[in-house]
């Protein structure tokens, strides 16, 4: 396996690992709750919800410093901190660092949650929203083997990616629903 294959490996277990996380936050901004409802058990939303962005967070990270060490990539530290001019799919390489930089930042405000308080943390958390907005045009229109090929949708890996995708989706306007009829 090359440094790229095993890059792309720890990118798509980040954004999946990031899908279950918006959907948990999801579950707890409309207090879901198991016990009440299925499965009628006890589960820990938030402890999961908060230890799986820190593993996210770390796989983020270690995706594009994979790269670094790749002879064929042409990456640098530069490339990856501020892709402007980096190698390849320059847009799509900028929208995957603007996420590595958002996710950061949601993780980091939300570990100073306690100190800001839920009416200033709410507000900035909602930059998750924008991460996975960025997260999923970086992760469908990217060629995986950074030769600067078209994408094929129909390729296992952007299936799984498009997946992800649609559930954030469909998870957001259910969550918009569940607002706009706790609002009427
Ligand atoms: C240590 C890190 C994190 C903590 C402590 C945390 C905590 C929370 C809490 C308490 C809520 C419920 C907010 C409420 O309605 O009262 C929430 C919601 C949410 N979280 Fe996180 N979170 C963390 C990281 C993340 C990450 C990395 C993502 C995804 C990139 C994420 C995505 C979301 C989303 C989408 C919601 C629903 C927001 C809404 O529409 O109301 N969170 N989070």
């Amino acid at each position: 396996m090359s440094a790229v294959d095993l890059s792309s490996f720890a990118g798509l277990i980040a954004m999946s690992l990031l899908t279950l996380n918006v959907l948990l936050g999801l579950l707890l901004s409309t207090r879901y709750h198991p016990l009440r409802q299925w499965p009628h058990r006890w589960v820990p939303i938030f402890k999961f919800h908060n230890w799986n962005a820190y593993v996210s967070l770390s796989l983020v990270f270690l995706h594009p410093a994979i790269l670094l060490f790749s002879s064929t990539a042409g990456f640098k530290i530069f490339d990856v901190l501020w892709p402007i001019h980096s190698p390849g799919q320059r847009l799509y390489n900028c929208l995957g660092t603007i996420t590595f930089y958002a996710v950061t930042f949601v993780v980091v405000t939300s570990h100073f949650r306690p100190r800001l308080g839920n009416r200033i943390w709410k507000p900035l958390h909602y930059t998750a929203y924008f991460a996975v907005a960025c997260l999923f045009v970086h992760g469908t229109f990217i060629d995986p083997n950074l030769k600067n090929a078209p994408p094929d949708f129909l390729d296992g890996e952007k299936v799984l990616v498009e997946s992800c995708g649609v559930l954030v989706l469909a998870g957001s306007m259910l969550r918009l629903r569940h607002a706009l009829r706790k609002r009427a």
